[in-house]
């Protein structure tokens, strides 16, 4: 990739000559422009250009649909205290003299402006933004650090410590949710908003304006800081329960910068950013980073192109198929028919997707027509009709093999011989129900990004690279997994779950394991998780591992008891484990089972798991997934006698 370059140029204007600088990587928008060293070096020439000329006022702006996506992530792995430390000193150095500069200078945000772009425009002296801009913020909380190039100080000096709360780590920790233009706007991180054409004129006139009359801005409002850090620090705690140490820094650097002059603020981000920087957490998750935004993207290499998708059956029209209806009538715009054993269930999905096409055409997401139009392509009855011209059939019944073979018989006989039947079953076997592909979607199906894609011996390419760009098409991401019980997520997270109801079968409370699991950082309790799943779908999984592997899978009296609808825990012996000895055995039957999906060949490698963990059952980042965790804290080495990472087909 090509470096980040400032490039300068002069414009004349009515006030004197203004700089207008467009930061820029020349390449297309799907590389984003990073502060790396070699840009941080390009931007000193360019100040020093600005220092010495006889500039009136300054304009930055980007390349097409990106300002700045910020530092250079690249930089990060395996990097020392002293190399994070001058990496933010570089930075400051640089911000703080643009901050300098004896005229105006505007950032003009024609496109995304994250982290370390937009910690740039919070240096100028004001800021516009174009109305398009969707991906505004500071994403780094969520990738384990903190802005670290006077981020945690300006933000809260502009906009106030609750507004700097939200922005830097409230955000970040709610799925790395990022501001629109108009958030921006009303949040006072930028000044104007414009049409996206007129975006760099309109500036070049605002920063004329400025060079008569400054923006006069009000003084923060620190008085409610205790209030705003505490409310902060319990929120951040019910986020990652103490495991990462990157939210509570960053409100350590906001809240100090109520009393530390900007250089003393600018040392603490150093000092902090060295210490978290190298450290295990944030290692964790720009490798997790890395996993989901590049590794995963990548198009396995199939000998067959994809087949078109014009029209697309489901059978079952229960909680996964009306959801899947949903979805790949809104993505892909296809004709769906959907089939189940009783009308009554058909027309509740039918009915089912139209509210959620309306709901999109009332949130602006289409328009009326089109939600018109697509609810009008979905159709359904008790029979195969329709089915027979469908290019991809995906099958959603009850999670019976005797009943999903005589599914796939059935359409057999109906659908022409390059149609993929695909299956979207949680653990049965995919080549046992006579599927051509497994097509593994989690609930709930518009937001996990998951999709494991099961391959059999007899999965041929043009089926794989059918359901791959299929899942593609809908906005997911695909792991390759092999044919195996439960897969990736649902086995791990059954192993997991034996742990817990093992405690509760010693006598353990729910609070005591649900703790014991939350110490890990999950995002949910496992007795929140279990009712999300299902228990009834929770002991099914349990089953189809039993069979497979009875001694690391045993039946649960106290889960068949919640499958069945009756929450009562079964005592086998009371002798109840600490918190800590439920977090150390879940984290040891994780590494254990990894380490047997591995030598399975289930997935290629431990960055597959990983992948699936973070995609699939919303593991947070800073573990990296989990075998990143297992390998760092030395529990794979003390469990399988290596790192995780060092098995595995693509490790060998
Ligand atoms: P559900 O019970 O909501 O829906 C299943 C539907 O299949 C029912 O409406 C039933 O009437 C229908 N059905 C039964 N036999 C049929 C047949 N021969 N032809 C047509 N329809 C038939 O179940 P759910 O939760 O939607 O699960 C469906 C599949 O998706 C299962 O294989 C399950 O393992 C899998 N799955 C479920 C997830 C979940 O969280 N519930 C997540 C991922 C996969």
């Amino acid at each position: 990739m090509s470096d980040t370059v400032f490039h300068l140029r002069r414009v004349e204007t009515p006030a004197g000559p203004l700089a207008l600088v467009t930061i820029d990587n020349g390449e297309d928008w799907t590389k984003p422009p990073s502060l790396g060293r070699s840009a941080l070096e390009s931007g000193q020439e360019l100040i020093g250009e600005l220092e010495s000329g006889d500039w009136a006022s300054a304009v930055f702006t980007g390349k097409p649909h990106w300002f700045c996506a910020g530092a250079d992530i690249n930089e990060f792995p395996n990097i020392t205290p002293e190399t994070a430390a001058e990496g933010s000193r570089a930075g400051h150095d640089l911000f703080l003299r643009i901050q300098a500069l004896p005229f105006p200078t505007v950032a003009a945000i024609n496109g995304a402006c994250l982290g370390g772009g937009l910690e740039l425009a919070l240096h100028c002296s004001a800021r516009t933004i174009a109305n398009t801009v969707r991906h505004f913020g500071f994403p780094e909380v969520f990738l384990g650090l903190f802005p670290a190039w006077g981020g945690t100080q300006i933000a809260p000096r502009l906009i106030g410590p609750q507004g700097a709360v939200s922005l830097i780590v409230s955000n970040p920790l709610r799925q790395n949710r990022l501001l629109k233009a108009r958030d921006a706007i009303e949040l006072g991180l930028a000044d104007r908003l414009f049409e996206p054409v007129e975006l760099v004129d309109e500036s070049i006139a605002f920063a004329v304006e400025l060079t008569k009359a400054p923006i006069a801005r009000a003084e923060a409002d620190w008085s409610e800081l205790e209030t705003i850090m505490r409310r902060a620090r319990s929120d951040a705690d019910d986020a990652v329960h103490g495991t990462s140490p990157a939210p509570y820094r960053a409100l350590d650097l906001i809240e100090g910068a109520a009393t530390w002059t900007v250089e003393e603020g600018y040392r603490q981000e150093e000092v902090a950013i060295a210490e978290l920087l190298p450290g295990n957490q944030a290692q964790a998750a720009i490798y997790a980073f890395d996993l989901v935004e590049r590794r995963a993207k990548r198009r396995p290499e199939l000998d067959a192109d994809p087949r078109a998708v014009r029209k697309v059956g489901i059978v079952g029209a229960g909680l996964m198929a009306s959801q899947l209806a949903t979805l790949f009538l809104r993505r892909l715009e296809v004709p769906v028919v959907l089939r189940d054993l009783d009308q009554a269930i058909v027309d509740r999905a039918l009915a089912s997707i139209q509210t959620e096409l309306n709901g999109a055409a009332a949130r602006g997401r289409m328009t009326e027509d089109k939600a018109r139009f697509l609810a009008s392509i979905a159709t359904g009855s008790t029979t195969y009709d329709g089915f027979a011209d469908c290019d991809l059939v995906l099958e959603a019944v009850v999670e019976e093999m005797d009943v999903k073979q005589r599914v796939f018989s059935e359409l057999r006989d109906i659908v022409g011989s390059d149609c993929v039947l695909a299956t979207n079953t949680s653990s049965l076997s995919v080549t046992e129900m006579g599927a051509d592909v497994g097509m593994h979607f989690f609930n709930p199906v518009a937001l996990m990004p998951l999709v494991e894609l099961i391959r059999t011996p007899q999965t041929d390419d043009a089926a794989l690279a059918t359901a791959y760009e299929t899942a593609r098409g809908l906005g997911k991401t695909s792991v390759l997994v092999e044919d195996a019980p439960a897969f990736v997520v649902n086995r791990l997270l059954t192993r997991m779950t034996g742990v817990v109801v093992d405690a509760l079968e010693h006598g353990n409370s729910v609070e005591e394991t649900d703790a014991g699991i939350m110490r890990l950082g999950l995002p949910m309790a496992p007795s929140v998780l279990l009712q999300m799943v299902g228990p009834r779908v929770a002991n099914h999984v349990l089953g189809t591992l039993h069979a497979a592997y009875p001694d690391r899978f045993p039946l649960s009296a106290t889960l068949a008891n919640y499958a069945d609808g009756r929450d009562e825990i079964v005592v086998a012996e009371h002798r109840p484990h600490s918190v800590e000895e439920v977090t150390e055995a879940a984290l040891e039957a994780l590494a254990d089972e990894c380490r047997h999906v591995l030598d399975e060949g289930v997935v290629a490698s431990a960055a597959d798991i990983d992948t699936c963990m973070v995609l699939g059952a919303g593991f947070p980042f800073f573990l990296g997934g989990i075998t990143k965790h297992l390998d760092q804290t030395g529990v794979s080495e003390r469990v399988v006698g290596r790192r995780l990472a060092e098995l595995g087909a693509a490790a060998r």
